[in-house]
């Protein structure tokens, strides 16, 4: 099943391909959705997959971008967020799991599980004593993968899709 998956760290000259691919994982995840509003994705999309903004996201410095590639192709990213926290997380040193998301091409082919464990072994690698994410109320798939890693619930937040406030359900794991 795991077929050569290459993990990197990204770097700013990977903006423009990470731009495209934050975009279209994004879409192919969440676009067919009855509950988004093709306003507020549209809204949300145009922002947070600019590619200023994420060129910014690559210079942020507790963040790190990682890229999954198959034979040289993108097939998913991750970004980790060292240091964040918010309400309702139970952490000494907290490691926010800010996005991770594989190219619909290559769904359940161990893309998800490679970047699941680069994440886990940097969080460790800087001391950090847990690791927690927001994963979409809808998004049972996502839910099930995070379980299956040992997070648990703790709590939910407002994620803002445009005008939209959803809720994300806050689930943490200690490392
Ligand atoms: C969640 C996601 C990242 C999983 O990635 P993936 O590349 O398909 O996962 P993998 O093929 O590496 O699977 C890894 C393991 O998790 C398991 N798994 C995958 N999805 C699962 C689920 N929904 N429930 C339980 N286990 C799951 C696989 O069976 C595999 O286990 P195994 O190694 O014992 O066979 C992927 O479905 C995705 O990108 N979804 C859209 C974006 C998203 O929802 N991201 C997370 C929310 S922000």
């Amino acid at each position: 099943m795991t077929e050569n998956i290459e993990i990197r760290r990204a770097s700013p000259v990977d903006a423009g391909m990470l731009t495209d691919l934050a975009y279209k994982t994004f879409w192919d995840a969440f676009a067919g959705h009855p509950k988004n509003a093709p306003d507020d994705l549209d809204a949300y999309m145009k922002k947070a997959f600019a590619p200023e903004t994420i060129r910014a996201e690559l210079e942020e410095e507790n963040s790190v971008f990682l890229i999954a590639e198959i034979k040289g192709e993108p097939a998913g990213y991750a970004k980790l967020m060292i240091g964040s926290t918010e309400d309702g997380i139970s952490a000494e040193r907290p490691c926010e799991l800010n996005r991770l998301y594989s190219h619909q091409k290559f769904l359940g082919r161990g893309v998800g599980a490679a970047l699941m464990d680069e994440c886990l072994r940097i969080a460790r690698e800087n001391a950090c004593d847990v690791m927690w994410l927001g994963v979409w109320e809808y998004n049972p798939r996502g839910q099930g993968f995070y379980r299956k890693y040992g997070f648990r619930e703790v709590g939910s937040h407002v994620f803002q899709l445009g005008s939209d406030p959803q809720t994300d359900i806050l689930m943490q794991k200690n490392l």
